[in-house]
């Protein structure tokens, strides 16, 4: 057959996938793993040696009965283990309690934070306030505690080199509610501390008014010093950005619509409505032991927008620079429209844009240093909360548009050069993870650590990038037995576990 021009100049905001490719990355995983992978294309770097922990759900249904929103799957935690010249895979479910009840009775036992239901009707929901901690959205290793982590819950502790569930993290007690979002950030050396290395997170409770609470904890993962702060109205944070001297928290103009909820007509997270005519609070909350204790939040106003994800800050004399993922709106999960049947095009971009906060005169200006849609941010781990250069993104291919992920992208913020590689059109990326080389100086060396989703052969590939030439391609891809859905985030120690 012969090859004919196309008659009809070609869409540039064509689509780079088909929906079913994409689709069958959100399959369950029920199966749980434990090998060592075998099937590998290029060359595994000597000195890359450590653990990849990844998290997400894992399932998207129970036993049939589908979940109304990925956010709602119940975490399952993969561990990649580079040791020596091997590299291995291990994945297992956190045994949470709602999980062990939910497999044991074969059905949806609780309202999901996203839009599932229990079976039965409204009836069946109404009152019934209670959600299970499902452990999927992020795994840190901290103090020698691997931590699954979700942002209404208590963490899960697991066994590093098995995966199995130890239980709830309390930190001694010291965790009391509320309690620990699942976005933490690592200082690289911490004021309070001397220098040391401390881990920053916070806590949200929010009705009419707002609790937020910092947290601090040294690298033995104790407690070491926590603060509670009031503000005023509600408050959606996923996520927050810190600097050497505060905890920055973005209020983006949302309300709570209770009624619908506590009804069991709706989930919470469809009871949220963006308000455009509103602007978003910029609050930046003095950080315990670097800032003196009489110290008061700051609070400033910008444009509205949305965030779920703050890639970087840091401060420049009266100046402090941020730099997030932002939605024009909130993108509002529709009651009775099923996340299987999204169409992406009718959703807004996330864009990379940079905030500065001028704390002399409080004005806010910002800036947009990324049209292209893309989410997940990563950095050298050393520059967070710290001036830097290079920032990686899980990307849509093309320029425009609002997309599923397919990419992955290097900015280099100072000359504004970016680098992509393309999964597009069967390949579907995410957050990808800077780990540096052991001994390097220069800010981009080292890797990029990934897990893509092949739909070709409906299995997940382990993707390694020189981060120097991330738009070259992997420099090793290690394929896996079988697919790992859609995951949220992960971390990287250089400790080995695996036995
Ligand atoms: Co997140």
């Amino acid at each position: 057959m012969t090859q004919t021009a196309s008659p009809t100049t070609p869409n540039p905001i064509e689509a780079s996938y088909r929906h079913e490719d994409w689709l069958r990355g959100y399959e369950s995983q029920p199966q749980e793993f434990d090998y060592w992978i075998e099937d590998i294309m290029g060359e595994l770097p000597p000195e890359l040696q450590g653990t990849f922990f990844r998290n997400g759900p894992g399932l998207l249904e129970v036993n049939g009965q589908p979940l109304h929103h990925p956010f709602d799957g119940d975490g399952m935690v993969s561990a990649i283990s580079f040791a020596g010249d091997r590299v291995h895979y291990r994945n297992r479910y956190v045994r949470t309690a709602g999980f062990c009840q939910e497999q044991a009775a074969g059905r949806i036992l609780y309202r999901g934070v996203f839009g599932t239901r229990k079976p039965g009707g409204w009836l069946a929901n109404a009152f019934d306030l209670r959600f299970k901690n499902i452990a999927n959205t992020h795994v840190i290793y901290w103090g020698g505690k691997l931590l699954a982590l979700w942002e209404g819950g208590e963490p899960h502790r697991l066994d590093p080199a098995t995966l199995e569930t130890w239980g709830l993290e309390t930190f001694d007690g010291q965790l009391k509610p509320p309690v620990f979002a699942a976005h933490p950030h690592l200082d690289p050396a911490s004021e309070a501390d001397g220098g040391q290395p401390c881990l920053v997170n916070f806590a949200v409770a929010s009705g009419l008014s707002t609790t937020l609470k910092l947290y601090e904890l040294d690298p033995s993962a104790r407690i070491v010093r926590q603060t509670t702060y009031p503000i005023s109205g509600f408050a959606f944070m996923h996520d927050f950005a810190i600097t050497p001297h505060y905890g920055i928290f973005f209020q983006t103009p949302t309300t709570l619509q209770g009624l619908p909820y506590v009804l069991g007509l709706r989930s919470p997270g469809e009871c949220i409505r963006f308000h455009p005519d509103r602007p978003t609070r910029v609050i930046l909350l003095p950080r315990p032991g670097a800032m003196p204790a009489a110290a008061k939040p700051i609070v400033l106003e910008t444009d509205p927008c949305f965030v779920f994800h703050h890639a970087n800050a840091f401060e420049m004399g009266d100046e402090i620079c941020v730099d997030s993922i932002c939605y024009a709106t909130f993108p509002t999960l529709k009651p009775g429209t099923d996340f299987r049947r999204v169409d992406f095009r009718a959703l807004p971009p996330g864009e990379l844009w940079r905030f500065h906060l001028n704390l002399k005169t409080g004005k806010v200006t910002h800036e947009v240093l990324l049209t292209r849609c893309c989410e997940f941010p990563s950095l050298h781990p050393a520059h967070v909360g710290r001036p830097y250069r290079y920032l990686y993104l899980g990307a849509a291919p093309a320029p425009m548009g609002n997309a599923p992920l397919q990419a992955f992208l290097k900015l280099d913020l100072q000359t504004g050069e970016q680098q992509l590689w393309s999964a597009a059109p069967k390949g579907f990326t995410g957050e990808p993870l800077f780990v540096p080389r052991p001994g390097s100086t220069a800010e981009d060396e080292g890797w990029v650590l990934a897990i893509a989703y092949d739909s070709c052969h409906h299995r997940s590939d382990v993707l390694i990038f020189a981060a120097q030439d991330l738009g070259q391609g992997p420099i090793a891809r290690l394929h896996l037995r079988h697919h790992i859905p859609f995951g949220l985030h992960g971390s990287f120690t250089p400790e080995v576990f695996i036995r």
